[in-house]
């Protein structure tokens, strides 16, 4: 078997964008579907299950436990325990130190790193048990290039990685690895409207000029987009990818050589 197919997988953030990518992807190759999101998931459940797959939507701030906590039951009941997590729901903002205040750090770390602690104290023991898992965290090429303007954003994915090194060391003799996907740039509606209003509030420069300035620092000269990301998660979730752990995965076209 190419792929670890039958698999259950949870992806957050998954109503929409990179998430959404993943979960169609990843139900593509057989796995069993649970969209996890603030947002209304329903849509993308169901172009899956029209695509012939399983999927399921599942309303859930993951930065708060009690949430998460219901979650853990209502995946388990809706298809029996979680193998393939993938922590993809992140918020991103533009601004400079001197306008950060405590409570947007405190907003991005809840989301960006805290979850990811909470939805591994939920979904991990399972895993364990079953001595088989994946856990992918999701966290950006900006950890590495540090421009100037995010610096709540690059503290918190810099913690995903962290996070992602000590989880993996601790859960690799249970079978579960745990790894890293940081894309630069990616194409989505979000980064769209981000860059349309924060980088080309008044100049009329939008998404693709701030793409195209991108674009040019990468060895490869087109815009990211999320089945590239896609693919490299449906890899990591595969059983071909059981000796790779606690490892952070660059996707950018080759922006940031690490
Ligand atoms: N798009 C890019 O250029 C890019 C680049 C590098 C890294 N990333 C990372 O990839 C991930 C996805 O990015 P995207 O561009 O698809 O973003 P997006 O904003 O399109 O999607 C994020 C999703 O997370 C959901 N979400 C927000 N708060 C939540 C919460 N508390 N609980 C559950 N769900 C919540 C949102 O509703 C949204 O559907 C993020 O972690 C982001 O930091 C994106």
């Amino acid at each position: 078997m190419a792929r670890s197919e039958g698999k259950v997988a949870l992806v957050t953030g998954a109503a929409g964008g990179i998430g959404a990518g993943i979960a169609e992807r990843l139900a593509r190759d057989g796995h069993r579907i649970a969209i996890v999101d603030i947002k209304d998931g329903t849509p993308v459940a169901e172009a899956i299950r029209q695509a012939g797959g399983e999927a399921a939507f599942f309303h859930c701030d993951v930065t708060r436990p009690e949430m998460v906590e219901e979650l853990r039951k209502a995946v388990e009941s809706r298809f029996g325990a979680c193998d393939i997590l993938v922590n993809n729901a992140g918020r991103y903002e533009m601004r400079s130190f001197d306008d950060l205040t405590f409570e947007h750090w405190r907003a991005t770390m809840a989301l960006n790193l805290d979850a990811m602690f909470l939805m591994a104290k939920a979904f991990a023991p399972a895993m364990r048990k079953a001595k088989w898992g994946r856990i992918i965290h999701m966290a950006s090429n900006s950890t590495f290039l540090a421009p100037p303007g995010m610096p709540q954003y690059i503290a918190s994915k810099s913690g995903a990685i962290g996070l992602a090194r000590a989880l993996g060391a601790e859960f690799g003799p249970d079978g579960i690895t745990v790894n890293v996907v940081a894309p630069g740039p990616i194409d989505t509606e979000q980064v769209r409207a981000s860059f349309a209003a924060e980088i080309g509030g008044g100049s009329g420069a939008g998404f693709d000029d701030f793409i195209g300035m991108m674009v040019a620092n990468q060895a490869v000269k087109r815009p990211g987009k999320p089945r590239d990301v896609a693919g490299l998660v449906a890899f990591l979730a595969s059983d071909e990818a059981e000796f790779i752990t606690t490892q952070t995965i660059v996707i950018d076209g080759g922006w940031a050589r690490v």
